[in-house]
């Protein structure tokens, strides 16, 4: 089966488990380099949290490198232990893969990779955005070397997760996502528009950890970590698919029902707006007609319910 080479990059997080999971379950995906980004936690736990996945997943191949600690403004000021556990991944521990983690940096390993699969390697980035930007700033052609570019991140219509108006990837480093919307690559959107209408409920993690295996047991077991915390703003159990549905946008297993291309800009000035991306959504009066040429595709429904479409992968693994 013909392969397309894929760059991710993360900060392994519960969900991004679930999206590293999604992708090793995908037929034609060839994993080539992830890299790790401080924002769920520091850099370093990210990158030890993907490896340590990635082996019980039965990838302990996959290259893993550290990317930055602090974001190109500010300092990484401690992240989200109350979302995603104090290790980031629900306090289950994973046994230590024996995969060493690389030397270069997540920004190198970008860079390398984008020339030995010019044209071809797919960007996904489901953290805060600091790598892709110094890999920008490490080699300005990056643009012209990669495929595509999917992020996770960033709200077109929807309240923030982290403020009024902010997602929490871009919110981390709003100087980072303005340098990435603004480079000239094909970026696809996936915010929370739809992230937070897509969700795993009870009856997904208890499939999960009926099928008995390593990995969907250790995904249950983080997953009740992350119910607990979304608990009061559902009103039960369950979980927004912010990661692995950008995932799946990039690799296949959902239908786009609304995704026009726009301009996106991104607010890094030190107001209220601070984090927000700015879609120009004015072409929703006439129907897309006029989508604009060169925005981003903004992300705004799929048709499936993503909760099965990610349980029936899974269960793949
Ligand atoms: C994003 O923030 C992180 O906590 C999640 O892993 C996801 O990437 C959602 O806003
Ligand atoms: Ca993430």
């Amino acid at each position: 089966m013909e392969t397309t080479p894929y760059f991710l990059d993360c900060d392994t997080g519960i969900d991004d488990s679930l999206a590293i999971a999604y992708l090793v379950a995908s037929p034609g995906v060839d994993l080539v380099g992830v890299g790790a980004v401080s924002g769920n936690l520091a850099a370093a736990g990210g990158a030890r949290n993907t490896s340590d996945l990635l082996n019980l997943l039965g990838r302990p191949d996959v290259p893993v490198a550290v990317g930055a600690h602090d974001f190109l403004s500010h300092a990484f000021d401690g992240g989200a232990p109350h979302v995603h556990g104090r290790n980031g991944i629900g306090e289950v521990e994973l046994a230590a893969s024996p995969t060493p983690l690389r030397e270069e940096s997540a920004a190198e390993m970008l860079v390398r990779l984008a020339r030995e699969h010019e044209g071809r390697l797919r960007v996904l980035a489901i953290g805060p955005f600091t790598n892709l930007a110094l890999a920008l700033r490490l080699e300005p052609d990056l643009p012209r070397l990669v495929r595509d570019v999917t992020v996770m991140g960033g709200t077109a219509m929807a309240p923030g997760n982290v403020s009024p108006v902010a997602e929490a990837n871009v919110a981390n480093d709003p100087e980072a996502a303005a340098e990435v919307f603004a480079a000239a690559w094909d970026v696809t959107m996936v915010g929370l528009d739809v992230t937070m209408q897509h969700r795993f409920e009870e009856r997904h993690r208890e499939a999960l950890l009926a099928a008995g295996t390593p990995a969907g047991t250790a995904l249950a077991r983080m997953l009740e970590y992350y119910f607990a915390f979304y608990a009061p703003i559902f009103g039960r159990p369950s979980a927004a698919l912010h990661d692995p549905l950008a995932v799946a946008v990039a690799v296949g297993g959902v239908t786009l029902t609304s995704a026009p291309r726009v301009p996106v800009v991104v607010d890094a000035t030190d107001g209220p707006g601070r984090g927000q991306t700015i879609a120009d959504l004015r072409a929703l009066y006439t129907d897309f007609a006029e989508e604009r040429r060169g925005g981003s595709r903004v992300v705004l429904a799929i048709e499936e319910d993503f909760g099965d479409v990610l349980l029936e992968r899974l269960l793949t693994l």
